[in-house]
């Protein structure tokens, strides 16, 4: 057994590696609603003349994000000291609905970096449901002022750092959830940027063997799947339902529980098409949910992660004793709903399991897209069909 997880509750549990070895950044913003047509017709032209983003569907109007006035010169000029420029290319929504608020603007500042924070340039960022959902404006209640430059997962290489940041430096390439509380204030200056500021305590050191692109897919979903993991008391020798096995979430779920809780038997669900790529991710059944009810299984589980919205169903399957982790969708008991914190210890006791090959990222062979694809990618990721994640990159 090369891994043993026993805790019952959502504090980490220190275990051995395999080789045996808030604050918000949110910044008072300034932000110009008003889209003039004439600055449209100077945004559309300059856009127009880059080589770099060029998205005729979707032309870019004259939003802006700013940093606060008093705080804009002398971050203007450190940024400038450390080489970093004053502006950047970002996406960017100034109200909440479909794709199409979605906005490309060449010109947002770049944000200040608190004394706990670094500044990030960012090579690649991943998407996730809750980038949609947030856009949609399901979470306004709860959400930082418009306007919003999206995105909560980022892999790149520190370029600034906070007076009291003690572990990082300028040139360490990292990779992190940049919003400790995914839906408690996130951030306004997200990660579908050239530059984002994050707390040192949100990120962690990329694994060596993994590119940008793959680290970039890894830091929200594995942080749900080992949070929600540990919330259940899962513990080696305990079986699982996976509901939506192939997900971004899904898919860490099954390999965590396989390779570094040692889960006794994994079971998930996906379409006909993504049964073997369920298996290969270490589930010992994999079920397929067009053809055949999960509830018919002569089987009962110790725990189903319920990354669906199934929780009604899924309880029915649950042998006594037995919970239900729910992410999405009514939760019936004893399931229940947690929201993922983002916590770079989380990565930093994954990465020997991702270093040593035992948990893969997995990226969507259709889901990378290039920096001007952003609204395709948004796109994408709410068919509710994509397998892995789905990953922005190059950023420019
Ligand atoms: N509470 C939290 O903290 C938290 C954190 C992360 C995510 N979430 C939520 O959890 C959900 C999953 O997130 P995610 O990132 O994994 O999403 P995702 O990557 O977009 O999930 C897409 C996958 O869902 C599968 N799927 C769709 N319907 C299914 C069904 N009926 N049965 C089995 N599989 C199905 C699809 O497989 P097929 O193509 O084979 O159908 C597809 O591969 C989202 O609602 C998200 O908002 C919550």
């Amino acid at each position: 057994m090369e891994t043993i997880l026993t805790s019952t509750t959502c504090q980490l549990t220190p275990f051995p590696s395999p080789s045996s070895s808030s604050s918000s950044s949110s910044l008072p913003l300034r932000f110009s609603s008003s889209i003039a047509p004439a600055l449209r017709d100077t945004r559309k032209k300059a856009v127009a003349a880059s080589a770099v983003l060029r998205r005729p569907a979707n032309p870019a109007v004259p939003l802006r994000v700013r940093a606060n006035s008093q705080a804009a010169p002398a971050s203007a000029e450190a940024a400038k000291a450390a080489g970093v420029p004053g502006e950047m290319k970002a996406w960017v929504y100034g109200e909440y609905g479909g794709v199409d608020v979605l906005k490309f603007d060449p010109k947002v500042s770049v944000p200040d970096v608190k004394e706990d924070q670094v500044l990030i340039k960012v090579a690649a960022a991943a998407l996730n449901p809750v980038d949609a959902k947030r856009r949609q404006g399901k979470f306004k209640a709860t959400d930082s002022p418009l306007p919003t430059v999206p995105g909560y997962d980022v892999a790149g290489v520190v370029v600034k750092v906070g007076s009291q940041v003690k572990e990082l430096k300028e040139g360490d390439e990292v990779y992190g959830n940049i919003n400790e509380k995914a839906l408690e204030g996130p951030k306004q200056f997200g990660s579908f940027a050239e530059y984002t500021a994050v707390e040192e305590k949100l990120l962690a050191l990329k694994p060596k063997n993994i590119d940008f692109v793959q680290a970039a897919g890894l830091p929200l979903a594995i942080e749900t799947a080992y949070e929600g993991l540990e919330r259940t008391g899962f513990s080696a020798g305990k079986s699982i339902l996976v509901l939506g096995g192939a997900g971004g979430v899904g898919s860490l779920v099954i390999q965590l529980a396989k390779h570094v809780f040692g889960a006794s038997r994994v079971a998930a669900t996906s379409s006909t098409g993504k049964l073997e790529f369920l298996k290969s991710l270490g589930a010992d059944l994999a079920i397929d949910y067009t053809k055949e009810n999960f509830e018919d299984l002569p089987e009962k589980f110790d725990v189903v992660y319920d990354a669906v919205g199934q929780c009604d169903r899924a309880v029915k399957v649950i042998k006594e004793g037995g919970i239900v982790v729910a992410l999405t969708g009514a939760v019936v008991p004893p399931g229940f709903r947690f929201v993922v914190s983002s916590n770079g210890e989380v990565l930093k006791k994954l990465n020997p399991y991702i270093e040593s090959g035992k948990v893969k990222p997995i990226v969507d062979p259709k889901g990378l897209f290039p920096f001007s694809q952003v609204t395709e990618a948004f796109s994408y990721i709410e068919t509710n069909r994509a397998s892995g994640k789905v990953v922005i990159h190059p950023i420019p």
